[in-house]
């Protein structure tokens, strides 16, 4: 039997999404394997989170490298380490060099909370806040050396009410996060996403 897929996580914060991919694992959703967390913040609850789940939970601290590159290239190592086949970004606030993404080129998915294009970068959300759309969401890409550029692989739609605030509308895209991040590392794991330029082709369950 071929071995599953290994997944590695990249995460700086609280978690939530890197949760979700543990529980999807963990429930038989996922034909693979979250085989380690990775973060480069030692206070990061997402740490905690994954040593609760029995996975590996490793801190690479930035500031123990004398340059970026040098931080990347630990990660890498750690990774391959490991056979990562599949690497996901779940609120990693790092901005990555080339090295590290042509590296991982087609086996790299991020999260980001927005409809890609619309408000890449930090605070998506209060960005469709103050541009007064009326609907905005999240987005499963491939992650490529721009900020939240790569080929999309799947996007969810969530309305914005007149009442909202970035919290509120905040935890409405999350729960759209937590469902869709899951789905698409399902796809990769079944080998069923192609891409073909900026397009993702998905193929159809056999
Ligand atoms: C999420 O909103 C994700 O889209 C963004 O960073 C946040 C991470 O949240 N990239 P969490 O740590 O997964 O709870």
């Amino acid at each position: 039997m071929p071995e599953r897929l290994r997944v590695g996580v990249l995460a700086s914060g609280r978690g939530s999404n890197f949760r979700a991919l543990v529980e999807a694992a963990e429930s038989g959703r996922l034909p693979a394997v979250i085989a380690v967390l990775i973060s480069d913040r030692d206070a990061a609850p997402v740490l905690d989170i994954a040593r609760a789940h029995g996975v590996e939970a490793l801190f690479l601290d930035p500031k123990q490298y004398p340059t970026r590159e040098a931080h990347e290239k630990a990660i890498i190592a750690a990774l391959d380490e490991r056979r990562i086949g599949l690497l996901c970004h779940a609120g990693y606030m790092r901005i990555l060099t080339s090295t590290y993404t042509e590296h991982f080129r087609g086996r790299a998915l991020n999260i980001h909370p927005s409809l890609l294009p619309a408000f890449p970068g930090l605070h998506a959300q209060r960005q469709a806040l103050e541009h007064g759309v009326r609907v905005t969401g999240a987005t499963v890409h491939f992650s490529d050396e721009g900020m939240d550029t790569g080929p999309i692989v799947l996007q969810a739609a969530v309305p914005i009410f007149l009442n909202d605030t970035e919290e509120s509308l905040s935890r409405r895209i999350l729960a759209e996060e937590h469902r869709i991040f899951p789905e698409a590392v399902r796809l990769f794991a079944e080998g069923r996403l192609r891409i073909d330029g900026r397009r993702v082709h998905i193929r159809e369950s056999p």
